[in-house]
């Protein structure tokens, strides 16, 4: 389906509000810049009824259900002199009531389509509910597991992060009758926070940005995304929200985007505190003439804009170029012609086929870590289930953040998806663990009364709160004394099997040789029980594979993988060279790692030829094979480096990927395509550019497999 922002119906809306818009006073003109949160709905002195006889509301964010707000929409349009309906948002981020796994999570399923999959059934639930927006996808690449909004993301990777960011989307957007209008956020470079400081300032080169951290919004715009969200930190000195360069010259002059620019919440006023601007109308006057088209969320440009317009520093024309497309996408939604939704629609939540996506999904973006063996389970009479995710508050943690509209009684526990998935175990439940601070004694009652079981399952990790917005932590280890009670545990001689549930990487190292296997299940969403019972049985066995680096120690970020490779690059042979002296030189798991519980052969690799030119395209053919005993999902990876250019380059960039289902025994021949147009970088002059010369090619399992590597050139 042709994307919404290039359809017929968009030029057939955008006519429509050219007409309306003539039609407008000032002041509704301006309402319709301006969002309002459930503040102005529920305050006793109904502030809202002059807001809505005046026009002076045109969208809101967090109204929940179809009830709500179709009393809401029939309010406005009845007091309002022309009525124009309000466009209602949310943060559907990775599903609306059914949870999905969190989207760092999802990126580990190396599987775009999955996602697609999950925001269009995301996007029919938001809209049952009156929702035609949401503030997703978030895309900002994080090289940082300190800040805790790397969780919301996909990962690392520019060139994975784009393939997610369309895919996202196409599942909001091309939805048929229930289109969500997609925000791509959060513009831009809010991942670069120094020091994975939430909020924090970010200085990133110019060539940094745009080849880093720009390509998966202008992935997700090329895709239709209708909306931009403009961010909290400034970049290089500059405010995101008021940053000209950024929302007007990139944006629009380069990207090409039609939609609109809703800021982010209280960022307008927050250029305030910036030292970017004065006072609020100084603050609106900068974002809006910067390129922000509606404010989330309350009265300052309702109170401001008309001044600014009398002392002639906005224009009228100004004003127009950002309403029309807000109306525009109000048409396009169908909002005028259908602006209340069917309550009855909302049956949908937590549909069979949403579940069994939902559960799906778990199983594919689980990555395993370490396993002896013990997994899958085989025969087991008796499981020992402890760690602080096991208790009943664990039904929310397990859906991970962004999950205010979710319902956490809905979530299958551990413990559920076990009893279903194994009724002839004895499931013995430990309760006492926590992510504070437990006595020796406590943890040892857990352990003896654990070691009375064939085998231990501890579930360990984050609190759901623990990651997400301002959730920046300085210290990545186990919190509390979850690894005090992992290593007890692995004492009493029982094999311990691992479930790391946290909204971004942790640091495992103290564990991973102690336990008998490692399962970072992320937040898995509603279905958590069943699809963690469905990898540790075998019915589904594990192909996640990470999409961000989880380091040694928390000393060692920022740690990525595709880092340039610095004039002493680190050998570990001399003490000269760039690394730290108190710690290895590599992460614990490296950028693209997962194990299986079976075996994949990659072989009769083939280029099609060891030179292309500059336009040319590059063919890469394997056999991959499942030479183990257990069907299963092998992701081959596909990474290069361009070994001498006019800006120093990556020591490794990924630049293609494919996901492949294999029966035990069977092959496939696989063929990744890298056109020459995919080794283009962004030069000195802020060009993107394919440099003719030597490059470096590996067939990989992960970033630091180089078992198969292979040269080429571009001429
Ligand atoms: C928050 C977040 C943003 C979210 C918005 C609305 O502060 O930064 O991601 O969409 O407010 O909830």
């Amino acid at each position: 389906m042709d994307n919404i922002m290039n359809s017929p119906a968009y030029k057939a809306a955008r006519e429509k509000a050219q007409e309306l818009l003539k039609k407008l006073t000032l002041t509704e003109k301006i309402g319709q810049l301006s969002q309002f949160g459930n503040s102005i709905y529920s305050s006793e002195e109904k502030i809202y009824e002059d807001h809505f006889r005046e026009g002076k509301v045109g969208s809101f964010l967090t109204l929940r259900g179809a009830e709500k707000t179709n009393k809401i929409q029939s309010d406005l349009l009845e007091m309002q002199r022309t009525p124009i309906p309000a466009i209602f948002a949310d943060d559907v981020i990775h599903g609306y009531r059914t949870t999905f796994p969190t989207p760092i999570a999802q990126s580990c399923s190396w599987d775009p389509e999955l996602t697609e999959r999950c925001d269009a059934a995301a996007a029919k639930e938001a809209y049952a509910a009156g929702l035609k927006w949401t503030f997703g996808p978030m895309v900002d690449i994080a090289r940082d597991p300190r800040w805790g909004r790397i969780m919301e993301g996909f990962g690392e990777d520019t060139y994975l992060c784009s393939q997610f960011a369309a895919a996202a989307v196409r599942g909001f957007q091309d939805n048929g009758k229930t289109p969500l209008l997609a925000c791509m956020k959060h513009y831009a470079a809010y991942g670069a926070c120094v020091g994975g400081r939430d909020y924090n300032t970010a200085d990133v080169s110019l060539e940094t940005l745009h080849e880093v951290y720009l390509p998966p919004f202008k992935a997700g715009i090329d895709a239709g995304a209708a909306t931009v969200m403009s961010a909290f930190n400034d970049v290089n000195g500059v405010p995101a929200t008021a940053n000209h360069y950024l929302l007007t010259d990139v944006l629009r002059g380069q990207f090409g985007f039609k939609g609109f620019v809703v800021s982010d919440a209280g960022a307008v006023g927050e250029l305030i505190a910036h030292g970017f601007a004065a006072d609020p109308k100084d603050a609106v006057c900068k974002a809006f003439s910067a390129g922000v088209d509606m404010i989330m969320a309350g009265d300052m440009f309702n109170d401001n804009i008309p001044a600014l317009l009398e002392e002639g520093k906005l224009k009228m024309e100004d004003i127009d170029r950002s309403v029309l497309p807000i109306l525009t996408l109000k048409y396009l939604t169908g909002l005028f012609e259908e602006p209340y939704v069917d309550p009855d629609g909302e049956k949908i939540f937590f549909c069979e086929e949403h579940l069994a996506l939902a559960r799906e999904a778990g199983t594919q973006c689980a990555v395993l870590l370490e396993n002896n063996g013990i997994l899958p389970l085989k025969n087991v009479k008796s499981i020992a289930l402890t760690g602080p995710l096991t208790h009943p508050c664990g039904q929310a943690h397990l859906l991970g953040g962004w999950c205010g509209i979710a319902d956490p009684s809905r979530t299958v526990t551990i413990e559920d998806g076990l009893r279903a998935a194994i009724p002839d175990a004895n499931i013995n439940v430990i309760p006492g663990a926590t992510f504070v601070h437990m006595d020796k004694e406590d943890i040892d009652a857990i352990a003896s009364d654990a070691a009375g079981s064939d085998v231990i399952i501890a579930v360990v990790g984050e609190e759901n709160g623990m990651a997400g917005e301002a959730g920046s932590k300085a210290d990545l280890d186990l919190c509390g004394s979850q690894e005090d009670l992992i290593l007890a545990l692995c004492d009493t001689g029982r094999p311990v099997i691992c479930l790391v549930s946290a909204g971004r990487p942790l640091v495992l190292s103290k564990i991973k040789d102690k336990v008998a296997a490692l399962l970072n299940i992320w937040q898995p969403g509603t279905e958590a029980g069943n699809a963690v019972a469905d990898l540790l049985t075998g019915k589904v066995n594990p192909s996640g594979h990470l999409t961000t680096t989880f380091p040694y120690t928390v000393g060692q970020v920022p740690i990525y993988y595709n880092h340039p490779s610095t004039g002493r690059p680190a050998s570990g042979r001399w003490r000269f060279e760039s690394k730290y002296m108190d710690c290895p030189i590599e992460p614990l798991y490296p950028f693209g790692y997962g194990l299986s519980y079976t075996s994949f052969e990659y072989s009769e690799i083939s280029l099609s030829s060891d030179s292309i030119a500059a336009d040319g395209e590059l063919k890469v053919s394997l056999t991959v094979t499942n030479t183990g005993d257990q069907d299963g999902a092998a992701v081959v990876q596909l990474y290069v480096r361009d070994l001498v250019a006019s800006r120093v380059r990556p020591v490794k960039e990924l630049k293609g990927f494919k996901k492949v289902f294999l029966e035990k025994g069977a092959s496939t021949r696989v063929v990744i395509s890298l056109p020459a147009a995919n080794l283009a970088f962004v030069n000195s002059d802020l060009e993107w550019v394919v440099e003719p010369g030597q490059f470096k090619l590996w067939i990989a399992d992960n970033s630091a497999d180089e078992r198969f590597e292979f040269d080429f050139e571009v001429t």
